[in-house]
């Protein structure tokens, strides 16, 4: 039987707390397990997924495939064991395909991708632009990355609290760069979240690497770079996680619930009922 696709968004309130990183790393660690996994660079805007998977010269990127230049296949690139949907550089592509891209091309693109695949994850842009809302709601969990301080968890708690609304699931939190003598701990970063929403758990504490840095400037993930440094470990572990299905609250994507994402999506792009 084919295994049911799942969808998760890597999200954060602001910029700079490790989404490009984790989505990258998280894919290829997945991808090591034996699960096909494709990532996709929503971040429309700041595009950046590409060059941190090592791929610089792509000719096809997702703007040509919401533009209906090329198909979901003609788009993804192998890397590293798994399939990566780079974004242009250019902004007036970006702005061309957010003011072209058309409800029934969104509705094709998201199917044809999670007809080729286990894992979609989704790189989402920083704030709350319609860039930001798609992404959440084009999947149906939501992996949200923070740094160990309060501003960093306050901007998350505002995500949190829009991937509900729109019906996204938050499986959990990543605490990145930690390891600083005033950060947060773990357990405090647990109470926060338990004030203000009930429980949300913390899935990863990835400590800050010098090696994720080293390895973004060769454009090599860093759980392929140096896979035994620290970052590395705590991402491996990460992976092991959330490919762990024993406790969705839901059941992964069928057909039909692929039509419900899309709905969902397009009601955050348009504020109207598909
Ligand atoms: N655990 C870490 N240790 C050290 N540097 C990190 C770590 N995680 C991310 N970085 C670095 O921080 C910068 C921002 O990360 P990035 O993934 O681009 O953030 P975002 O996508 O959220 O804007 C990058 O240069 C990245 O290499
Ligand atoms: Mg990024």
């Amino acid at each position: 039987m084919r295994v049911k696709p799942r969808s998760i968004s890597i999200t954060s309130g602001k910029g700079g707390t490790g989404k490009t990183a984790i989505t990258a790393n998280l894919g290829v660690a997945l991808g090591a397990l034996g699960k096909k996994v494709i990532i996709l660079d929503g971040d429309l805007a700041m595009a950046n997924l590409g060059i941190v998977m090592g791929l610089t010269k792509c000719e096809t990127n997702f703007f040509d495939v919401l533009l209906g230049k090329v198909d979901v296949n003609e788009a993804l690139h192998t890397n590293y064991g798994i399939k990566v949907i780079p974004c242009g550089f250019r902004f007036e592509d970006a702005h061309d395909a957010l003011s072209k891209v058309k409800r029934e091309r969104v509705e094709e693109v998201i199917k044809e991708m999670l007809r080729e695949t286990e894992f979609l994850l989704i790189d989402a842009p920083a704030g709350m632009a319609d860039t930001t809302l798609i992404s959440i709601a084009a999947a149906r969990e939501m992996l949200s990355v923070c740094n160990p301080t309060y501003a960093s968890l306050v901007d998350v708690y505002k995500t949190i609290r829009i991937a509900n609304i729109l019906g996204s699931w938050t499986r959990g939190l990543v605490v990145n760069r930690t390891g600083k003598a005033a950060d947060l701990s773990v357990d405090e970063v647990e109470q926060f979240m338990g004030r203000a929403l009930g429980s949300v758990p913390v899935l990863a504490d990835i400590p800050e690497d010098p090696k994720v840095q080293e390895a973004e400037r060769e454009g090599i993930p860093v759980v392929v770079y140096e896979p035994e440094c620290e970052a590395s470990v705590a991402i491996n572990e990460l992976a092991k996680v959330i490919a762990g299905e024993t406790d969705l609250p839901y059941t992964p994507w069928g057909e039909r619930e692929v039509g419900e994402t899309t709905k969902r999506l397009i009601r955050a792009l348009t504020g109207r009922r598909a």
